[in-house]
């Protein structure tokens, strides 16, 4: 049973009871039933509470019951929330820490709510692409107002309590407990005083208008347009509150299990539903178990206060972490730490930091220029030059000087973390932290896994990164990792597509309307397009039979290196980050055409975005195959935090599986046979072959 009942004198309570967040899965939902009967069928009771136990009143549906037969299985919350209208006794519901989604919709369902102030009050269904389908686009407009609770159905942002009992005319809570500890005994004591109250009050009676009616939805419908862009949910929550205006009760609530049951049907929905679960699943590494103990990470060190050094630096300091950053030169230093304050100056003039928080984030940092100064630090990051002799220098420094169970992190981008863990004499230790950039605001972080890492050290890591707020992915070693390794091939397509007959912007606006937050080439010229060269010199000397566009190197020996320089595929004006075409570049492209003897040809954006997303998704299932990532769900999180792959589609494989593996297996053969393409590429990975004959996907 995950729900229990006691009885306290002459009032029940019914306590859900099901850890972390009382999640209304099926036990849960037959207990609160189970007690209700119990309770009615008890002359002795008057009244009953209904409450959660530990850190929750709900959290809502059971995320484990996702998509099996249990989610809908009677009691579902529906039937139980009218179980609890037609209760012949009052119930009150006792709400304190988390009541969202069905949680709040249940307590909607009660004839009174008292809360604890702090409570975090949501609808959160719209992050999941969906609307509430228990009643709660219904019943929240009746006791907020309309306004008040669009505005939480739409956003699914938590509001605090305390804030909500402060609206004029509310009838959510009818009681504000004084503190979370004295709920109970006041809530008890709020049931007593209502025991004989009849009739008994529901929320589904109060009336529902807008005075200003359809004014106001057009307003809201407007407001909403803009901002939901690729979610078809945000709109039809504001067509769900519109029919509580509007309908009868009973008809309004038809109206929004409708909508409900279609929005969970849609590929939106499923997307944001297998992120959801993606996000959650990627901290769990299949032979760490939870309980593998951790390493204390009370202070930092980074070395390298450049680009990447500044921006990982703030993010422990953000996280109340002192930081002690060490550099050649002292201007190193001077330049990384004026960064970094220019970094926060930002923030304190946007009103997004105050100044205390400010100076009391500087505080935390330290910089030296000595390796002594790194006896204390639990862990060390490494970001100097990606340049394997220079990591072998620090890494030797390191291995001298650091504490004992102290953890080594490399931020390299392409290197050999097991090459990098060698130059120590505790490989145990080392680990790679790969960044992205910029390293304070970018999401996601890949945990390079070598081959000694120790357990305990993954474990460590992987908690540093949720304290930091990353969303941490595990990868194998190998060059690129997971991100990088796939978007070198998506780069090598979107040369090819030049060479063919696209230009720069054509290639661009067709992925940016597939839902990118920018194309290839406009994120070349933000990144530079330098870095890509460097990286192509080497591979021409390391896999000298892999095929090439040359077209971003005559790019770059014009010294169009991209923004940084006001010129790259596209023209800047400074300042600005518009990208203007320049003739002068389309005509090297062709010219570049002309000398290889290619006919362009006219190519649809169809072609241009599944080339570009194939190439993903085919070096994405090698790097399955090879055990690089743990699972399919770990890419796409890669994808959507590090890569701005649109989040609609929920990343590349789950873009792939939606489609159907099999169409995606036709489209590479198709483009195998495209002589200016890469016939070996394109051969579809024995993994994703075999899953496409299977008629399997890669969930
Ligand atoms: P950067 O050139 O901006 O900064 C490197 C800093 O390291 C410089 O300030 C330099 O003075 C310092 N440094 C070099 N040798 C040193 C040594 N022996 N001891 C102490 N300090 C030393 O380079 P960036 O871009 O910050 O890259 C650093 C690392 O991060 C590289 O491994 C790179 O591959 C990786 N990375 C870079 C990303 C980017 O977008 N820039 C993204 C992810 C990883």
């Amino acid at each position: 049973m995950t729900a229990s009942y006691q009885v306290h004198g002459d009032v029940a309570v019914i306590t859900l009871d099901n850890p972390p967040v009382n999640g209304l899965g099926l036990a849960t939902r037959q207990g609160i039933v189970a007690g209700l009967a119990k309770a009615q069928a008890d002359a002795g009771v008057k009244a009953i509470v209904l409450t959660g136990a530990g850190k929750a009143f709900s959290g809502g549906a059971d995320i484990k019951e996702f998509g099996t037969p249990k989610a809908i299985q009677e009691p579902n919350l529906l039937s139980v929330i009218l179980a609890v209208e037609h209760c012949s006794k009052p119930v009150v519901a006792a709400i304190h820490s988390v009541a969202m989604g069905g949680g709040l919709e249940l307590s909607l369902g009660c004839h009174y709510r008292i809360a604890a102030p702090g409570t975090k009050i949501a609808l959160p269904e719209v992050k999941l692409g969906l609307i509430p389908g228990a009643g709660g686009t219904q019943r929240l407009p009746r006791v907020l107002g309309v306004e008040a609770a669009l505005n939480m159905i739409v956003s699914g942002e938590p509001v605090k309590s305390e804030m909500l009992a402060m609206l004029p005319g509310q009838k959510l809570f009818d009681k504000m407990a004084s503190s979370p500890e004295s709920l109970m005994d006041e809530a008890l004591a709020f049931a007593r005083s209502v025991a004989d109250a009849r009739p008994l009050p529901l929320v589904r009676d109060l009336p529902c208008k807008h005075p200003k009616g359809d004014a106001y939805f057009q307003f809201a419908r407007n407001m909403v347009r803009g901002m939901a862009k690729n979610f078809p949910a945000p709109l039809q929550c504001v067509d769900a509150v519109e029919a509580a205006t509007k309908k009868k009760f009973a008809d309004g609530m038809a109206f929004e299990r409708q909508h409900f049951i279609n929005l969970m049907w849609t590929s939106e929905s499923r997307a944001l539903r297998h992120l959801f679960v993606a996000e959650r699943a990627a901290s769990k590494i299949p032979d760490v178990p939870s309980d593998t103990p951790q390493r204390a990470i009370a202070r930092v060190a980074v070395i390298g206060a450049g680009t990447m050094g500044g921006g990982i630096a703030m993010n422990f300091l953000n996280a109340g972490l002192p930081v002690t950053i060490l550099e050649m030169k002292q201007e190193a230093i001077n330049h990384g730490v004026a960064v970094m304050s220019r970094n926060y100056e930002a923030q304190v003039k946007k009103g997004k930091l105050k100044q205390e928080k400010y100076e009391e984030r500087m505080a935390l940092l330290k910089t030296t220029l000595s390796y002594d100064d790194l006896k204390d630090a639990d862990l060390i990051i490494e970001a100097v030059f990606e340049d394997i002799g220079v990591k072998e220098k620090v890494f030797r420094q390191l291995d001298a000087v650091a504490k004992p169970g102290a953890i080594l992190a490399s931020n390299t981008s392409t290197l050999d973390v097991n090459k990098i863990a060698g130059f120590t004499a505790r490989p145990q230790d080392v680990v790679g932290l790969h960044f992205f950039s910029p390293a304070n605001v970018m999401k996601l972080l890949e945990v390079v896994r070598g081959e000694k890492t120790a357990k305990d050290v993954l474990a460590t890591v992987m908690a540093v990164a949720k304290k930091i707020r990353k969303t941490a992915v595990v990868a194998g070693v190998c060059d690129g990792f997971i991100g990088n390794r796939m978007i070198e091939q998506y780069g090598r397509q979107a040369g090819f597509l030049l060479d063919e007959g696209c230009t720069p912007s054509q290639v661009d606006k067709a992925i940016e309307k597939f839902g990118f937050a920018m194309g290839p080439f406009r994120m070349g010229d933000l990144a530079g397009n330098d870095i890509g060269w460097a990286i192509r010199k080497r591979r021409y000397v390391e896999k000298p039979n892999m095929k090439y566009s040359k077209t971003a190197d005559l790019l770059c020996e014009k010294g169009r290196f991209g923004q940084k320089v006001g010129k790259g595929w596209y023209d800047y004006v400074a300042g600005k980050r518009d990208a203007i075409p320049n003739t002068e570049v389309e005509q090297m492209i062709a010219e570049h055409r002309q000398a290889l003897g290619i006919t362009p040809r006219k190519i649809a954006d169809e072609e241009i975005v599944q080339r570009l997303v194939f190439s993903l998704v085919n070096e994405a299932a090698r790097i399955l195959e090879e055990g690089i990532a743990n699972k399919a769900s770990d890419i796409d999180v890669v994808y959507i935090f590090g890569y701005g792959f649109p989040v609609h589609r929920g990343g590349p494989l789950n873009y792939a599986n939606e489609l159907g593996l099999f169409n995606v297996v036709q489209a590479m053969q198709r483009f195998a046979r495209n002589p200016l393409d890469d016939a070996a590429f394109w051969q579809p990975a024995p993994l994703l072959a075999k899953l496409a004959a299977d008629g399997k996907t890669f969930a």
